[in-house]
């Protein structure tokens, strides 16, 4: 059965279906395993730190209870990044170690390209004074392209309006095509992009590294 979607903060009883989303579409919106063997993994260093800590910015779109999509965001980047590296990054190393994970030669072909990108500064450059929050938003695959992703969107702008947040940013890749004509239709702009080799092994053809942004308040 299907019935109207509505939009609603997170509720710690969705978690895992959040995760389930966010794992079914890591791949330019497919699911993960086509770059990792083990989705835990993809989950603990990605939106498992959103639902743990920065719930309060989490939010969900359900049809009747089931969940079709979520956003996630935080209104501080600077001080999120230090909080995932201590919260989440470091406990996942652990639990790498101890051999928590299966890591196959996917995850390993992974991790090299991740690092080689890193040191070459492959991301899209930000400007996080201007724009301190950020998201990231994904729609189960049957329920994209029915106005969920702009509501869900729409919904983080308001809030972040109220709490006088002056922009945000999102990073996403040239591949996903749907995700960037949404944004630009909502009224991000393009700030920066590069080209990026991390993928080179897993898809035909550069890859493109974008970050958009859209400022909420008059400077
Ligand atoms: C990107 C995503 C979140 C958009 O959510 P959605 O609910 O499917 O999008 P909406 O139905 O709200 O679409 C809003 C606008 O986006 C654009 N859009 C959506 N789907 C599109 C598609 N398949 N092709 C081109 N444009 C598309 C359109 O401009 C659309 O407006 P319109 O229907 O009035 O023309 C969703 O498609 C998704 O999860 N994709 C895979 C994962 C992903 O790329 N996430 C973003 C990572 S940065």
């Amino acid at each position: 059965m299907t019935g109207a979607v509505e939009i609603t903060p997170y509720q710690a009883g969705y978690r895992a279906d959040v995760l389930h989303i966010a794992a079914d579409s890591a791949f330019f919106g497919e699911p993960v395993e086509a770059f990792l063997e083990d989705r835990r993994l993809f989950c603990d260093a990605s939106i498992g730190y959103y639902a743990d800590f920065e719930a309060e910015y989490l939010w969900l779109a359900l049809e009747d209870t089931r969940l079709v999509g979520y956003l996630a965001g935080c209104v501080d980047t600077p001080a999120q990044r230090r909080r995932y590296l201590t919260r989440s990054i470091a406990p996942l190393i652990g639990r790498v170690l101890l051999g928590r994970y299966r890591l196959g030669e996917k995850t390993w072909r992974t991790a090299r390209s991740m690092f080689a990108g890193l040191l070459r500064s492959e991301l899209a450059h930000v400007n996080y004074d201007e724009y301190p929050a950020h998201l990231h938003v994904n729609v189960a695959v049957d329920s994209r392209g029915k106005g969920i992703g702009k509501r869900l969107i729409e919904t983080y702008l308001r809030q972040l309006r109220e709490l006088q947040v002056p922009g945000v940013f999102l990073g996403t890749t040239n591949l996903n095509k749907a995700a960037c004509r949404l944004y630009e239709k909502i009224g991000f702009t393009l700030l920066d992009a590069k080209i990026t080799s991390i993928w080179n092994s897993f898809v035909d053809g550069d890859v493109e590294n974008r970050s958009y942004v859209l400022r909420l308040m008059n400077p």
